[in-house]
């Protein structure tokens, strides 16, 4: 009887222990007890859908991804590994899932299952104010900065062709905003939500965003998953009640300050 209870303490307290070994980049939610969590990747240097403030990753696809696990009954953490590493992981089933305003296209479902789709996007160009470029076409013979990997940098490869050497790749979208302020690229092409909000917030760095509905495409952002993945299902379900409940709405207005258009998410 006492031997049993002195196990337990042990047990306990090395199962506390073994708890704490959290890194910085992490987050959890859930009450921790219990069920394995689920591990969700993402890239945070992408505003406003994921961004790292005060040491926190925060950003509308974190709300999202919140509300949507809630919805799942599952308990998840959050980790931040960057965009190149996210698409590794999640193939080497090192997380569960990624969130990172990834969208969904042929090329990486034939790697990757998808959610249904929960945002629509397109590209824009975000130059400087005095920029004499006006549209999609104008950015031949400029030098132009995409994020490495993105759907950015395959619009801008139709549009300059594959092995242009103008086009500047980088790790990630904030540092590629970096060197359009510092003059190293002409343009910097990547989602539209991400360009407008950056110019929006940043008024100090007189810069503008270009739409071109002409010369980019829509698209639509989705959770990715290894394929075969059987929380998929599941997600969808929370997805669409996450939608339908209005409760996607209420995110959306705290971070696009308007009501979202879901007609072409949820049919
Ligand atoms: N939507 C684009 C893509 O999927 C860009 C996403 C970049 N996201 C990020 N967190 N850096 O390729």
């Amino acid at each position: 009887m006492k031997r049993g209870l002195v196990f337990t303490v042990i047990l306990a307290l090395f199962v506390a222990l073994a708890g704490c070994g959290g890194k910085s980049s992490e987050q959890s939610a859930g009450n921790g007890e219990g069920k394995k969590k689920v591990v969700v990747g993402t890239d945070a240097s992408f505003a406003p859908f994921e961004y790292m403030d005060k040491g926190k990753i925060v950003g509308f696809d974190v709300d999202f991804l919140d509300a949507v696990m809630k919805e799942a009954g599952l308990e998840y953490e959050l980790k931040n590994i960057g965009w190149d590493p996210l698409f590794a992981a999640v193939q080497g089933k090192e997380v569960d899932l990624a969130i990172s305003g990834i969208t969904i296209n042929d090329k990486r479902k034939q790697t990757y299952d998808f959610s249904v789709p929960y945002f629509e996007s397109t590209h824009m160009i975000m130059v400087k104010e005095d920029s004499p470029i006006k549209n999609a076409l104008d950015l031949k013979g400029k030098v132009v900065g995409v994020q490495n990997g993105t759907t950015g940098q395959a619009a801008v490869e139709k549009l300059l062709g594959a092995e242009n050497k103008n086009i500047k790749k980088f790790e990630n979208t904030v540092v590629a905003i970096m060197d359009l302020l510092n003059g190293g690229v002409d343009a910097v092409v990547t989602d539209n939500a991400v360009a407008n909000e950056y110019v929006k917030n940043n008024p100090d760095k007189k810069l503008k965003a270009i739409e071109d509905p002409t010369n980019f495409e829509s698209e639509f952002y989705g959770l990715m998953f290894p394929k075969g993945s059987d929380l998929k299902p599941k997600v969808d379900e929370a997805i669409k009640k996450v939608i339908e409940s209005g409760k996607y709405a209420e995110i959306y207005k705290k971070w696009f300050g308007n009501e979202p258009n879901v007609d072409n998410l949820v049919k």
